[in-house]
């Protein structure tokens, strides 16, 4: 994971945040190539969802809700997690997870194993932000920042089944930001207090829930599996009953083999008519699906959720790779193509030379009408790959003496360190093709 962090911050694609006053602890800014990559990894999300199938359909609900949809939720009763103290060295800790945590006291111990240790009994405490809305300061004007996107869905079930004319099986999608006051956060982004969630809600008649629900845990593999994450690094772990959320009947975890060990990437949740009964009993409005035979039922919600910063790390830590060619060590992402903040640079040999130049910068601005391209000029040729290898950047275009002549350039490709020679005016088509075809990581199974 160390290494990750230094290459995101290296390289400018995560920052700490704040980071001139102290930074502000487990919350994090992206730069340029973070918010490429995010881009990218939210539109293959909204893809696979939403512009491939004509049975979802995008939502984009507020951020602070009625603060009466948490209550009906259950996430103002429910939504806690068990915090303990220790009145030796101030620390919190949440007590189921004591054993991944460290006690403040050295040589360091998980808390509770030192003498000193002095742990309270665990409390609920609850992991949503409080703010206000409005200029009176009473109980009144309390809300929340939503720590899920899920209920600005299940609100909005009346509108989409009305003006969207669907039926179910149906879904609506939705990623956007959520907060939640997490009170160990950590490990990079891996756990934040702050994060962007990609959530869809699908409704279906209640006797196919388990069906859906199988179905989406597969969908969601093969989509993980497609954008280039190692089978043998993913994983299917069913929860136990204990382990379930207030509101799942069922939930499947898919999870990958982080540096930290195996944790949660995304989970598959059977939601049952949860949510939509708790928002037809507190808001009087029913929630329910009508068919045009006169039969009614409320549907069954299963949901696929994930958060972009578990995506990104894994993303990050299954594409890293170093190794030694010509007797130099290259640090790569071998991240998928379509994943890849910059799809290829364009490399002139010799920066002094006219020609070169006017070649290079000529096919740059042909190639950046259909994709996020770089022009770089500055440095020895091999200095230049290797910025745009750290970066993962698939191909690299150079022109060089041979252009001047016939027309052709050279094309790098990123993993296996082949070049060939191909026609200028073909490079554009070249490079379509390329980021089209299907892609398996050299890094093996
Ligand atoms: N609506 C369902 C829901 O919110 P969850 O398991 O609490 O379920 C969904 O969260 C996903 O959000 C997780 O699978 C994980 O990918 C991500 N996630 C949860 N807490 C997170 C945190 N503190 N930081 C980053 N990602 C988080």
């Amino acid at each position: 994971m160390e290494k990750i962090v230094s290459l995101c911050r290296r390289r400018g694609f995560v920052f700490p945040s704040s980071e001139i006053y102290g930074g502000l602890g487990s919350t994090y800014d992206y730069g340029h190539y973070g918010v490429l990559l995010k881009d990218n990894i939210r539109s293959l999300w909204l893809a696979a969802m939403v512009r491939d199938r004509d049975d979802i359909v995008a939502l984009d609900s507020a951020v602070i809700l009625h603060p009466r949809v948490w209550e009906a939720s259950g996430h103002v009763g429910e939504f806690t997690d068990p915090l303990v103290d220790c009145r030796t060295c101030k620390l919190r800790f949440r007590a189921d997870k004591l054993e991944d945590a460290q006690c403040g006291r050295k040589p360091s111990k998980h808390p509770g194993e030192t003498p000193d240790c002095d742990l309270t009994e665990a409390r609920h405490f609850n992991l949503m932000f409080q703010t206000r809305v409005g200029a009176v300061e009473d109980e009144s004007s309390v809300a929340y920042l939503r720590p899920e996107t899920a209920q600005g869905i299940f609100v909005n079930f009346k509108n989409v089944l009305q003006l969207a004319r669907r039926k179910p099986p149906f879904g609506i999608a939705q990623v956007g930001k959520a907060f939640r006051n997490e009170i160990t956060p950590g490990n990079f982004l891996f756990r934040v207090r702050e994060f962007e969630l990609m959530e869809m809600e699908y409704f279906v008649p209640p006797a196919e829930a388990d069906e859906w629900h199988r179905y989406w845990i597969d969908q969601r593999m093969d989509w993980y599996l497609r954008y280039g994450l190692r089978e043998s690094r993913l994983r299917i772990r069913e929860h136990g009953e204990e382990e379930r959320s207030h509101y799942s009947r069922a939930t499947s975890d898919l999870e990958y083999l982080y540096p930290i060990g195996w944790g949660e990437l995304e989970g598959v949740a059977n939601r049952g008519d949860y949510d939509l009964t708790q928002h037809t009993q507190h808001s009087g409005t029913k929630l329910e699906y009508v068919g045009e035979g006169g039969e009614r039922y409320t549907p069954w919600v299963i949901e696929p959720a994930v958060s972009m910063e578990r995506i990104f790390v894994a993303l990050l830590v299954d594409a890293y790779d170093e190794e030694v060619v010509a007797e130099r060590q290259r640090t790569v992402l071998r991240l998928h193509p379509a994943v890849a903040p910059v799809k290829a640079a364009v490399l002139p040999l010799i920066a002094k030379n006219e020609g070169m130049v006017g070649q290079a910068r000529a096919l740059y601005e042909e190639l950046r009408r259909g994709h996020i391209v770089e022009y770089d000029e500055g440095g020895a040729i091999g200095r230049r790959y290797r910025r745009q290898d750290e970066i993962g950047t698939p191909f690299a275009f150079t022109i060089d003496e041979q252009t001047l002549e016939d027309e052709t350039v050279t094309v790098r490709d990123r993993d296996s360190l082949e070049q060939e020679r191909l026609p200028i005016d073909s490079v554009r088509s070249w490079l379509d093709e390329a980021l089209d075809r299907p892609w398996k990581t050299p890094k093996g199974d």
